[in-house]
């Protein structure tokens, strides 16, 4: 039986005034170099996406040279199927903003940014006045807790844009600019916001960085296996019996476990079609290969990648070409359009898979299909065009019977 294990969940923590920030308060006797030390020793990945290590992460933005720095959480969260920053939000936002101050003292940055899902109206709301609040007891402004570390916030609601989740995009956002890619390096924390060394974090990162300074490294490096430490909060969705945001300790259990017992199986008792473990990005895994363990690690060798941890569950009833076109209608919608192919590619694609409603498709044309993948892959300046093709060339990998023409060999 999968059990939930809490150390980020908990009761609501939305009170400033009784809200004590042990962790903060530990941070600020820490220091910088021993507070990395504590992420690092921890092994924390980031939780946005890409599992960068939060400790080197903020390792090299210390070293950074200059006048200025910012520390910022990206609470954009808008790849679909994902809901976990937005429980974080609502229900321990003094967690995240406990986080975001850990993070900047250790960096040194003296400004920090949240910036959150324009359509998430109840997080705005709570995030702006926790924030009134923190100011009012003195816990954001100067001098903090007596420490010397100056540091405030801003509230920065975004416009709907998938693509302004990808930091360097957030950043021009912020800026008042189009929220378009830039070309890296330089990365954000050689020169991010208006060129000063910034830090970008995803909102559950900062959360687990708060606990793990509160609690100690060991408590959750002590949670996972060797290449996931700790604890992961997933958003289940989909074709399921309950939909919720649960959190996992890595390891101790597999896909199939999740789905069945937190999940409460499959919606009309029957096995599903397939399941995209991490997010519209990563590849679909069919039934048979759900018996991974929940791990980064894991759910790459099943052929796939844990991304931002939404499990959306596919059922059977489900039409392929249906699910094909919403998905490549979401990339042709959120490109940017700054690379060409991209822009094109998408729309390419969309238009193609339009034309099958009720007709396979020729082997020759899902050839295609891959083949502009692999260019806006290749020209692609942001993640959203490296990976917009993984889930559908995983759905025609796995289902080529329902999707391809029978191929006929001629002798
Ligand atoms: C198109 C796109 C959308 C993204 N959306 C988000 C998002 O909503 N939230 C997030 O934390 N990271 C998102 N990321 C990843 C961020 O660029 C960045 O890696 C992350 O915020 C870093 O935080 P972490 O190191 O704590 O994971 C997105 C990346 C891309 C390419
Ligand atoms: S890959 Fe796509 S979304 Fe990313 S910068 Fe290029 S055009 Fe924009």
């Amino acid at each position: 039986m999968v059990k939930e294990r809490k150390f980020l969940k908990g009761p609501r923590l939305r009170d400033v005034s009784t809200y004590e920030f042990p962790g903060l308060k530990k941070a600020l006797s820490l220091g910088p170099d021993r507070i990395i030390q504590q992420i690092s020793d921890a092994r924390l990945l980031g939780r946005g996406g890409a599992g960068f290590p939060t400790g080197t992460k903020w390792d090299l933005a210390l070293q950074q040279q200059g006048e200025r720095k910012y520390m910022i959480c990206n609470a954009d969260e808008g790849e679909p199927g994902t809901f976990k920053d937005r429980y974080l939000l609502e229900e321990r936002p003094l967690k995240v903003l406990e986080g975001l101050m850990i993070g900047a003292y250790a960096v040194g940055a003296t400004q920090g940014y949240i910036y959150i899902r324009g359509e998430y109206s109840e997080p705005i709301k709570i995030v702006r006045e926790i924030l009134e609040d923190a100011r009012e007891e003195g816990i954001l402004g100067e001098d903090i807790f007596g420490s010397g570390f100056d540091f405030d916030i801003k509230l920065v609601r975004g416009a709907g844009a998938y693509v302004c989740g990808d930091e360097t995009s957030l950043i021009n956002s912020i800026e008042g600019k189009r929220g378009i890619s830039r070309i890296k390096p330089p990365y954000p924390i050689q020169e991010g916001l208006y060129g000063h060394p910034t830090v970008v974090n995803n909102v559950e990162s900062l959360a687990c960085a708060a606990e793990i300074i509160k609690q100690g490294a060991g408590e959750f490096a002590a949670l996972g296996t060797d290449n996931s430490r700790g604890t992961k909060l997933i958003s289940l969705s989909g074709d399921i019996n309950i939909s919720e945001v649960f959190e996992i300790e890595f390891g101790s259990c597999t896909l199939s476990e999740i789905i069945e017992n937190l999940g409460g199986g499959v919606r009309r008792g029957r096995d599903p079609k397939f399941v995209i473990p991490g997010g519209l990005s990563t590849a679909a895994l069919l039934p048979e290969e759900l018996d991974c363990t929940y791990t980064y690690e894991g759910i790459e060798s099943a052929g796939s990648s844990l991304g931002s941890g939404a499990i959306i569950v596919v059922g059977e009833s489900r039409d392929l070409v249906d699910i094909l076109l919403k998905v490549s209608r979401f990339y042709m919608d959120e490109t940017c359009g700054t690379c060409f192919p991209c822009r094109e590619g998408n729309k390419q694609i969309n238009y193609m898979l339009s034309q099958h409603r009720n007709k396979k498709f020729s082997g020759q044309e899902v050839e295609l299909i891959e083949d502009i993948g692999e260019v806006i892959a290749a020209a692609a300046r942001c993640g959203l065009g490296q990976t917009s093709l993984s889930l559908i060339n995983s759905i025609f990998n796995k289902f080529p019977e329902e999707l391809i023409e029978e191929v006929i060999h001629v002798d």
